[in-house]
């Protein structure tokens, strides 16, 4: 087998999720999520953005998945946005809501482009915020009930369902550090939070499962990929607390069955963990039948260091830790671009848990792109991200990792979270004054490595 080439039957997939792209959040019966409440809180987004519009999907996912078939997707991972589809978190479902999702995946399926959902990419109904959001258990069942409902709709359509994406961040971002909706500083309801997207993951896929036995069910976690920063007890400290609340309070309970007994030691000056009750470990452990796994850059982890960020409150448990800036190249984020990292990860996804099938379900760089006069956007800097990153793939699946797809982030230019629109990640360019979209070169390229399945 040549170096350069996917094994058979490789996913090839573009990603988006549904504030970040769909805008008409008033239309049809949708009512407002923690990110509506969020982005139009003034402080909380830059220049004060929010996704009232964004790339106007709701409205063009025609054409949109035109320039899909036009790249050769094989696979679209979006996601369901939970108030338009059930108003409130509650109750019956909207009709008007789902009709967008069933007319969105027939004209995918047209283009014979598989549909992949995620179910919970970061909006919650602002009514179960106001009920005590994810730090409340009853959020676990009202989501398990949305699930089933969506299914119902769309599950002789669908058969890949993603149950949440990147529960760290809603979780820690979302309700210990702040920079997340609902905007939360509360380390202990963070970490409740945490359970219960855990837990509310559990009973979606029973529920699911229950309903649907073709179904192929997986969660997406940003695993993040963590190298010490010396070899010292102290830096190894430092990255066994961060991997414990990064990582492994996620892959242990959903592929093991339990919490890591080292993290419950890290946060007991937190919480007595009273929400874990008897039998939540079997439902969070229900079998999935693969992993997904977003990957961007890789943390340095040291003991604290002067001048350096430190951990800080999305990160409980870890005070006394700094991540360290190495002063690698950086993308429009400033994340430090180091494509062994997202070999490393598979490897150690795969080692420590079994092989278990992954898909890269979000990898991508953001860049200050512009339309040039010749009316191309020219990311040569964006295709040598990609590409640096799908070697760094093949040589997980040549260590024998079972990689059976790659989502690249993102389909197209959208709002992203608290960096508003001023952050382009998409293969194609939007621009917002008009929504004209445009194929970037690395949308160009793209569409040939799939058509090859090859980087040549
Ligand atoms: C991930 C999110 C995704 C996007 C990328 C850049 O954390 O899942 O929505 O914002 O980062």
């Amino acid at each position: 087998m040549s170096t350069i080439t996917f094994p058979q039957g490789f996913l090839w997939g573009a990603a988006t999720a549904a504030y970040q792209v769909e805008g008409a959040v008033a239309e049809d019966g949708r009512t407002a999520s923690i990110w509506d409440t969020f982005s139009h809180t003034p402080g909380r987004v830059l220049d004060g953005d929010t996704g009232d519009v964004a790339c106007d999907h709701y409205h063009r996912y025609a054409d949109d998945v035109a320039l899909m078939a036009r790249l050769g997707l094989g696979a679209y991972r979006f996601s369901v946005s939970w108030p338009r589809v059930q108003p409130g978190g509650r109750g019956r479902a909207n009709q008007r809501g789902l009709d967008f999702y069933r007319r969105l995946t027939d004209e995918l399926l047209e283009r014979g482009i598989e549909p992949w959902v995620t179910l919970y990419h970061w909006d919650l109904p602002q009514e179960l915020e106001d009920a005590g959001g994810w730090p409340a258990r009853d959020t676990a069942a009202r989501f398990a009930e949305y699930a089933a409902l969506v299914h119902e709709a769309l599950g002789d359509r669908v058969r890949h369902w993603i149950t949440l994406n990147e529960p760290w961040c809603a979780a820690f971002l979302g309700y210990a550090h702040g920079r997340h909706a609902p905007g939360g500083s509360d380390a202990a309801a963070a970490l409740a939070a945490c359970h219960h997207m855990l837990l509310g993951h559990g009973l979606a896929t029973r529920a699911i499962r229950s309903a649907d036995s073709a179904a192929v069910i997986g969660t997406t976690l940003n695993v993040q990929s963590l190298i010490a920063h010396s070899d010292s007890p102290a830096d190894r400290e430092a990255l066994r607390r961060v991997d414990g609340i990064g990582n492994r309070i996620f892959l242990d309970p959903l592929l093991r069955a339990e919490y890591p007994a080292d993290v419950a030691t890290d946060i007991a000056h937190l919480t007595d963990l009273s929400f874990i009750h008897p039998g939540d470990l079997a439902t969070i452990a229900a079998p999935i039948d693969f992993l997904g796994l977003n990957y961007y850059n890789p943390l340095v982890v040291a003991a604290s260091v002067d001048g350096q960020p430190s951990a800080g409150p999305a990160w409980p448990g870890c005070a006394d830790v700094s991540f360290i800036r190495r002063g690698f190249p950086v993308t429009h984020m400033g994340w430090e671009i180091d494509p062994a990292g997202l070999t490393a990860l598979l490897r150690r996804v795969t080692e420590d848990y079994g092989p278990i099938p992954l898909y890269i379900t979000e990898n991508g760089a953001a860049y200050a792109d512009t339309v040039d006069a010749d009316g191309g956007v020219h990311d040569q800097d964006r295709i040598d991200y990609f590409a640096r990153h799908l070697h760094a793939c093949l040589e997980a699946i040549r260590a024998g990792v079972p990689l059976q797809g790659y989502f690249a982030w993102s389909l197209m230019d959208n709002f992203e979270w608290g960096w508003g629109y001023s952050r382009r990640f998409g293969l194609l360019h939007v621009d917002y004054a008009t929504q004209r979209r445009t194929i970037k070169d690395s949308g160009h390229w793209y569409a040939e490595v799939i058509r090859r399945s090859s980087l040549q």
